[in-house]
């Protein structure tokens, strides 16, 4: 029962008991040995904060800006494929949650609901569109404007995929999607009369993309293009180049290259060469708001949370999905009280440091 949950750990709990198999080692499941699935928990602990005292700390707040608006919390819902799966309330359960919670959500270019629809749900909530760009531009356009003309802030492109990794426990499951689960932007903008596979979906999608695509979305959107899914210094450098407005640091949860950078451990390196030019985000692994206060410390403007709002969904729907960011608001408060800082903004490169002694954390 929400009310019981005191920590994230407690909802993935209870939103793993309510999934069936195929559907839980979907959602939980990496790529190849799962090390950086586990890692990116664990990289955020081989860091230590540096908290200052004494400093009046009454009065404090997560509040943020996210892309020139407030928000309650530098913590964003990520983009996650097929939440139907997950809740029958889906992705507008997801917005839903995210709106309650003051926050963000970025909806996946597999969503189960349409843009409009989810805009529709929540309607004080804000949006931002992951694109999966497809071979066929004509696909990727009619995506990235269904979203544009849904109100959506900024659009995702996601680096790191295709091809998809090599998930193993999807691969020992034989998991495919249910029949009547769709994706109906995705179907309407490809012309089809039937949901596709997941297989049929990756296979339409554009394995050839380079930076001038960047180039050319970035400039031919009315709204903020970001890359999502590098971990290196060099390629946040070519995406600021190439025109977007920021990066989001990520290996796509553990779910694409095995043994791939955790993003803590990523996080600084992209966060010292960009030097405050464009929005800098991190996700992959983030379970406590201690993680986000880490991410802040190591430069990033905000963090994303896949697997924990998946797994509110999972349990409670909506209600869920509202909890598990409330709690993870909560613990960020705290820490930042704990930190001697009044705001998410106060946290600095000072008040952050690798762990002294070799982490006790095996992954
Ligand atoms: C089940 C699942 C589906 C995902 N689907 C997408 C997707 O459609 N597009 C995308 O860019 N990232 C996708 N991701 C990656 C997330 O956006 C995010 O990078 C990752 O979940 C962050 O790690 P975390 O789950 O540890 O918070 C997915 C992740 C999961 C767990």
């Amino acid at each position: 029962m929400i009310s019981d949950w005191i920590n994230v750990a407690d909802a993935e709990r209870e939103g793993e008991a309510k999934l069936e198999q195929g559907p839980r080692d979907y959602f939980a499941g990496g790529a190849g040995d799962e090390l950086t699935l586990r890692e990116n928990v664990a990289a955020w602990g081989h860091w230590r904060l540096r908290p200052r005292v004494l400093n009046d700390v009454r009065e404090v707040s997560t509040r943020t800006e996210l892309l020139g608006k407030p928000a309650e919390m530098p913590v964003l819902v990520a983009p996650v494929a097929y939440q139907r799966l997950a809740h029958p309330e889906a992705e507008t359960g997801m917005a839903k949650g995210a709106a309650a919670a003051g926050t963000a959500m970025c909806v996946s270019t597999l969503s189960t609901t349409r843009p409009a629809e989810v805009a529709a749900a929540a309607p004080g909530g804000r949006h931002w569109f992951q694109l999966y760009p497809f071979r066929d531009a004509g696909v990727t356009r009619a995506l990235m404007d269904e979203a544009i003309d849904a109100g959506f802030e900024a659009i995702l492109v996601t680096a790191d995929a295709p091809p998809g990794g090599n998930r193993e426990r999807d691969r020992r499951n034989r998991f495919a999607l249910p029949r009547e689960l769709g994706t109906p932007s995705l179907t309407a903008a490809t012309g089809g009369e039937r949901a596709l596979t997941i297989e049929e979906t990756f296979a339409l999608m554009n394995h050839a993309l380079t930076w001038d695509d960047v180039s050319d979305l970035a400039s031919q959107c009315s709204i903020p293009v970001f890359v999502k899914g590098l971990v290196t210094a060099e390629d946040a450098a070519l995406a600021l180049e190439h025109g977007a407005a920021g990066v989001l640091v990520s290996n796509h949860g553990g779910r694409q290259l095995d043994r791939c950078l955790a993003t803590a451990d990523a996080l600084p390196e992209v966060a010292e060469t960009l030097e405050g030019r464009g929005t800098l985000l991190v996700d992959g692994g983030i379970r406590r708001g201690v993680d986000v206060a880490t991410a802040l410390t190591l430069g990033a403007d905000a963090v994303l949370v896949g697997r924990p709002a998946l797994w509110g969904l999972a349990a409670a729907g909506r209600e869920g999905v509202a909890a598990v960011l409330g709690l993870l608001r909560a613990e960020l408060e705290l820490t930042l009280a704990l930190c001697g800082c009044t705001s998410p903004a106060e946290l600095t490169r000072a008040h952050v440091r690798r762990a002294p002694v070799p982490s006790v954390y095996s992954v």
